[in-house]
């Protein structure tokens, strides 16, 4: 997969995402970032401006048309001339729909994606009209500019392209897998200020420390994120109860059970 980033600052995107886990992909060529320079393409050849006042006043300078309009088109045709199909170009800004990790995963099967910095009060809409297949913000708050957005969302898309993650780390139990948080853990020591691991994740019994860690996503879920506890309840309705006498819990006996998390919801009464 080829990043493309039109943007008035290249070295700020490019710098960041060679390194790490994206910059490994890079060197291995699984995915490539290329962040063109949208002054390299202003007609000003003597000051190789970009911006201008806006038509019908208000403070600040808006982007213009012309600089980016050339730039989407020398990075399509390049794309074109190696095989490839026009790209879809997504317009980072607050206006856009909200980034989630359904939308990474659909995004993370092109081939290219051409993502469209903004800067300053904002870019001439005859542009976006021209050449935005899709309006993404990643929240609800306003950045200065449409790098650190862009490179969020590479960063998310990037680690779903096949070959990016090794074994171990696409292997890890995702939060937002399945709607749910991923579950408390661990690592050495045993006792730290005081606090045990859970006894539990010692017992080497994998079907026992499963159950924990669905329950314990569960209980997380519901406590940090109940919009998305809603979403996972929806997909995933509680089992009905056999028609039997509950036999009463020990006090020593951990809770494993599936719906135990969910129970409380319930209300399950003795005798049902
Ligand atoms: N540009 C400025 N703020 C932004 C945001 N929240 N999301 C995407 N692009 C932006």
């Amino acid at each position: 997969m080829n990043f493309h980033i039109m943007t008035l600052f290249p070295e700020m995107v490019s710098g960041s995402l060679s390194n790490s886990i994206t910059g490994r992909a890079e060197n291995k060529g699984i995915i490539s970032f290329n962040a063109v320079n949208i002054r390299d393409y202003s007609g000003d050849l003597k000051h190789h401006k970009v911006d201008d006042y806006t038509y019908g006043g208000g403070a600040g300078m808006l982007m213009q048309a012309q600089p980016i309009y050339d730039c989407f088109i020398d990075i399509r045709d390049k794309i074109i001339q190696n095989g490839g199909k026009i790209p879809r170009v997504i317009y980072v800004t607050p206006q856009g729909s909200v980034f989630n990790q359904e939308k990474a995963r659909e995004l993370s099967k092109e081939d290219d994606l051409v993502f469209l910095c903004g800067h300053y009060e904002g870019v001439d809409e005859r542009v976006l009209e021209e050449i935005v297949t899709d309006y993404i913000s990643i929240g609800d708050y306003v950045l200065t500019g449409g790098e650190l957005p862009a490179m969020v969302m590479i960063d998310a898309i990037a680690r779903l392209v096949p070959g990016v993650l090794n074994n171990d780390e696409s292997a890890l139990t995702e939060s937002f897998h399945n709607n749910l948080l991923e579950y408390p853990q661990y690592s050495r020591p045993e006792e730290w200020m005081g606090k045990k691991v859970p006894p539990i994740l010692l017992s080497g019994d994998h079907k026992k420390v499963d159950e924990w860690r669905l329950e314990q996503s569960i209980i997380r879920t519901k406590e940090r994120r109940p919009d998305l506890y809603e979403k996972w309840l929806l997909e995933n309705p509680p089992k009905p109860e056999k028609k039997k006498r509950r036999r009463r819990k020990t006090a020593e006996e951990p809770v494993v059970s599936e719906n135990a998390a969910i129970d409380s919801d319930f209300d399950l009464k003795d005798g049902e």
